[in-house]
């Protein structure tokens, strides 16, 4: 059914009350960011165009996503964008949506780069999926070159198009397998934020994240340390001498993660929270180096 004539402000009303009978919190707010996507304007126009007529084409348009947000698929997916670190990056169903917790890593990184003067350092992004840190950090240090490894193969076609989307890929090099199985040494920043969602709390997930992101971007065996456990070696072997490590944590693991590394001969030397408080990152260098 089209709205033909329809303003603005109407469809506005029609998408919104779908989105409230389907149990989204800010209705109104996310119709308007479905309707400013469909039309191809800012909110700031939108505001100004309300009683603008709507073509019926862009109505149905709309009502479409309306009707899979209601369902609970996450708004990057429908609008195919979320913004990371000031920067607006490209997401599909193959990345997971990049969280603001993950802008701590950011944080970290930077702080040690500039201090510790790494202007040519090559760094590498374990599990870079649509590329948010990767690209983020590469952004905001021009003399550094990146690698960014993941096994699926449809996130790393994300990912270069973020990286040409932000002018850094001629420094960027993307290579799909598992973890740092392919690499050879030397590496002054590693960074990863991997899986690391217990199996058994797949079921206390929200179903946005539940049942749309993908899983091999969660999950992580029985008790959410697999990656970690399979990642240590290859940061040991792979970490340049007083080179850095940054990992990102899942809630309460930051104990469990230093064990774990530290099986491996990396030492941590500090931690950061995110701005909920929760230790969100770690941050290892070779013991005795
Ligand atoms: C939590 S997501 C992080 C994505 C992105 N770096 C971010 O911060 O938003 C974890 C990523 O690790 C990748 N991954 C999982 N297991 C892997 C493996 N064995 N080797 C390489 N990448 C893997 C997933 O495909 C996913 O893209």
């Amino acid at each position: 059914m089209s709205a033909t004539g329809a303003s603005v402000e109407g469809v506005l009303r029609q998408a919104a009350s779908l989105l409230a009978a389907g149990g989204i919190e800010q209705p109104r707010h996310e119709a308007r960011i479905l309707l400013g996507h469909v039309m191809g304007l800012s909110r700031e126009r939108l505001l100004v165009a309300h009683r603008n007529p709507v073509d019926a084409p862009l109505v149905d348009q709309l009502m479409g996503l309306a009707r899979r947000r209601a369902a609970h698929e996450p708004i990057a997916y429908l609008t195919g964008e979320r913004e990371f670190w000031g920067l607006s990056f490209e997401v599909t169903r193959d990345t997971l949506i990049p969280r603001p917790d993950s802008e701590t890593l950011i944080e970290a990184v930077l702080e040690a780069a500039n201090r510790e003067r790494r202007e040519n350092a090559r760094i590498v992004d374990f599990g870079v999926g649509g590329g948010c840190l990767l690209v983020s950090l590469l952004k905001e240090l021009p003399g550094v070159e990146g690698f960014g490894v993941d096994r699926s193969v449809g996130a790393l076609k994300v990912a270069r198009r973020n990286a040409r989307r932000h002018g850094v890929s001629s420094r960027a090099h993307f290579l799909a397998g598992s973890w740092g199985r392919s690499l050879a040494p030397a590496f002054d920043l590693i960074i990863a934020n991997p899986p690391y969602v217990a199996a058994a709390d797949g079921t206390s997930l929200m179903p946005e994240v539940a049942e749309y992101e993908p899983a091999g971007a969660l999950f992580a065996g029985a008790r959410g340390d697999e990656a970690y456990r399979a990642l240590a070696p290859d940061f040991a072997r792979l970490l340049a001498p007083g080179g850095r490590v940054f990992v990102e944590l899942g809630a309460g693991m930051g104990d469990r993660v230093a064990a774990i590394l530290g099986g491996s001969g990396l030492a941590e030397s500090g931690r950061r929270k995110d701005l909920a408080g929760i230790e969100r990152c770690a941050i290892f260098d070779l013991s005795g180096a």
